[in-house]
């Protein structure tokens, strides 16, 4: 055992209180365990630590993916059902839907968990007919959202490459690179039914790299607050400023999400596809804007 000494809640609340969040908030949270090196009571102290800084009246959600494809690569082989399919984004993920005052939406890949007042109606659009994010409707839109109220994006240990928001932002824009797929749903008698889905964010994207003109335009801006909390770092950004940016890059650059490299096909196909529907896109941006996904 090293000499470094466990992280605990309190060491966690603390750096939240520190990195802006506030009891009332609601918070989408992407989380390394390991990046911690240990932490005291494991995955359940943490959820614990934002439950209380988010406050009784606030909302904590996780992305809970389950790469449920069919004949994908990098498909987990496994069927979705939201009471029992495991969360493939990480151990405190995993705890966090399985805890009983979790919500978990149904998307077939993409489910959402969250806990608070509103877990239950913001998880509820979002099922094996939805689109892959839910929609307009879905756990992505309502955590953005947040009835008006402060939402949060936080990084505990993980840098915003793993910003499954943005793929959210790409479904409203309805950016015609997103794909069409089947994904597993296992029914309630263990069957399993191959299902279409649909906006599946398949194919690479430029802010899968941290060094991407999205994340450096949010830090350049002073959107990222960061904190230390022992060894890992606590990134937070707002929500909808991170929507508002999004968008700013599309308008200015349709297909900004893709990759810069001029040998990938997917990006160059991607960007050229984005460049004949600028219309349809100033007018989505204005829907979003309209829907108050975005600052
Ligand atoms: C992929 C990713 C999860 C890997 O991070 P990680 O810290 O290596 O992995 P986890 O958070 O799952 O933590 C794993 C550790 O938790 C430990 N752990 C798991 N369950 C535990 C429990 N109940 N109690 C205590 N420890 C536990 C395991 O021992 C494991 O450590 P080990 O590998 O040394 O055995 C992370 O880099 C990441 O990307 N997170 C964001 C994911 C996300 O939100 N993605 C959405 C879009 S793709």
């Amino acid at each position: 055992m090293s000499g470094v000494p466990p992280v605990t809640k309190a060491d966690l609340v603390q750096a939240l209180k520190a990195a802006g969040i506030v009891p009332g908030d609601t918070l989408m949270v992407h989380s390394s365990l390991k990046s911690f090196g240990s932490f005291d009571g494991g995955p359940e102290a943490l959820i614990d630590g934002l439950l209380e800084a988010a406050g009784p009246d606030g909302h904590v959600a996780m992305p809970t993916l389950t790469a449920t494809y069919v004949n994908l690569p990098g498909a987990s082989g496994l069927a979705f059902h939201k009471a029992r399919t495991p969360s493939r984004v990480g151990a405190v993920t995993d705890v966090f839907w399985r805890r009983p005052e979790a919500v978990r939406s149904g998307g077939l890949t993409h489910s959402v968990a969250c806990i608070g007042p509103n877990a239950a109606a913001w998880m509820a659009a979002h099922g094996p007919e939805t689109t892959t994010f839910g929609g307009w409707d879905g756990p992505y839109a309502q955590y953005v959202r947040a009835e008006g109220r402060p939402s949060k994006l936080v990084f505990l240990g993980v840098t915003p490459v793993c910003n499954t928001t943005l793929h959210a932002v790409e479904e409203w824009l309805g950016l015609p690179y997103l794909a069409s797929a089947e994904a597993l749903q296992e029914l309630e008698d263990g069957r399993q039914v191959a299902v279409p889905v649909t906006h599946a964010p398949l194919g690479p994207r430029g802010f899968y790299k941290i060094h991407d003109r999205h994340h450096a335009q949010m830090e350049a801006t002073g959107r990222i607050r960061r904190v230390s909390c022992g060894p890992a770092t606590v990134a937070v950004m707002d929500a909808r400023a991170c929507v508002a940016e999004t968008i700013r890059q599309e308008l200015a650059s349709p297909g900004a999400l893709l990759r810069d490299r001029p040998d990938c096909e997917f990006s160059t196909k991607g960007r050229a596809a984005c460049l004949t529907m600028q219309d349809e896109l100033r007018a989505r941006a204005q829907e979003i804007r309209a829907r108050g996904l975005c600052e």
